[in-house]
């Protein structure tokens, strides 16, 4: 076995090895990298993201998408759906064929099943947010010195929208720490309860869901509603863990324009100097680093734009900034002054090397 070697923030190329329809909407491909030999296997947590590069429209667009193959396997393997205008999904579902070169940037991400949890976990997912937990499920069932019992509930619109819906059954049927349960906005033609995932529900469903260690995926409003039922139902929130692209807020004070000095302040402009590119640009006190990089056409991939991938890594050599986000980087970094640059106010004349 031979762990494949990740370039530090740099994309490495990989191939579209299959490709193939797993809901009418989704489509899993499976992902090798392109100079890989025979024994090489891919490091990750379950639960982890990478960043994709795919030429689209003449321009490569980056994106995060998780997971859903376990670790130590010769490939990685991802479910994407199609989403209303969803450039980079809509393509990958169309058009990326077999064969086809991307690049991916290495696993990062913090939602995943090395958090601390109990004996007893809950995996709670909506539509393709099954991807990570799947990969969290099939990771520690495999695991044959594990014993977590695993509740597994997931909510889909209708029964042949249930992504990984055969898998899940055989995985029901062979392990009996595995439980699932699935709810369907529409049950026709399926033995699952239909409705939403309401507080009875979830508990009717899990009766000690309360006690347990909880991980959530899925879209940003069943997120929510889910978090509140959980809490309601009085769960410790110290063992709630969840996929979230909401960066958080910032620590440090921010230019806030309610009074004249801070209007002005807020007005004002600074300089983005790149000096490895020659680039300089012009940015308003208070704006996002990224936009000024990619207005000075410094080659800087933002994959997510809310301070979770960390694709966007760059440092501040001089100049002052406050930072929203510090996922992915370590103490050692921020003390060296790396920001992500989507998540990163400039607040004076700065100057900045890409990693
Ligand atoms: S683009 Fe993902 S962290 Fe900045």
């Amino acid at each position: 076995m031979n762990k494949y070697e990740w370039p530090d923030n740099q994309p490495a190329a990989f191939i579209c090895q299959r490709k193939w329809q797993e809901t009418p909407n989704c489509v899993s491909v499976t992902l090798v990298a392109d100079n890989q030999n025979s024994d090489t296997v891919f490091d990750f947590i379950p639960g982890q993201f990478i960043t994709l590069g795919i030429e689209v429209e003449g321009k490569t667009e980056y994106r995060a998408y998780s997971l859903s193959s376990m670790p130590n396997q010769n490939e990685l393997q991802l479910t994407i759906k199609r989403v209303d205008g969803g450039k980079v999904s809509n393509y990958i579902v169309d058009s990326l064929q077999e064969g086809q070169i991307v690049s991916v940037l290495k696993p990062a991400g913090e939602f995943h099943i090395g958090q601390p949890h109990g004996e007893r976990i809950v995996l709670l997912s909506a539509g393709c947010g099954i991807t990570p937990v799947m990969s969290m499920a099939k990771t520690l069932l495999s695991d044959k010195t594990d014993t977590t019992d695993i509740y597994f509930i997931h909510a889909a619109t209708e029964l042949e929208q249930v992504i990984y819906h055969q898998e899940l059954l055989e995985m029901a049927a062979s392990y009996e720490r595995f439980h699932l349960d699935v709810m369907l906005e529409n049950a026709q033609g399926s033995d699952y309860l239909e409705g939403r995932l309401t507080q009875a529900a979830l508990k009717q469903y899990c009766s000690d869901i309360a006690e347990r260690s909880a991980f959530l995926c899925g879209p940003v409003g069943f997120m929510a509603a889910m978090k509140e039922n959980l809490q309601a139902l009085g769960m410790n929130m110290d063992f709630f863990y969840q996929e979230s692209f909401t960066p958080a807020e910032s620590e440090q004070p921010k230019v806030v324009a309610n009074d004249a000095e801070n209007k002005a302040q807020a007005l004002s402009q600074a300089s983005v100097f790149v000096p490895a590119f020659g680039a300089q640009v012009e940015a308003k006190v208070g704006s996002a680093l990224i936009d000024a990089l990619e207005a000075a056409k410094v080659p800087v991939i933002a994959a997510c734009r809310s301070g979770i991938c960390g694709s966007c890594k760059c440092k501040v050599t001089k100049g002052e900034f406050t930072r929203t986000s510090t996922a992915t980087l370590t103490q050692e970094e921020l003390d060296q002054g790396f920001v992500l640059a989507c998540s990163c106010q400039i607040e004076s004349d700065v100057e900045v090397a890409l990693s």
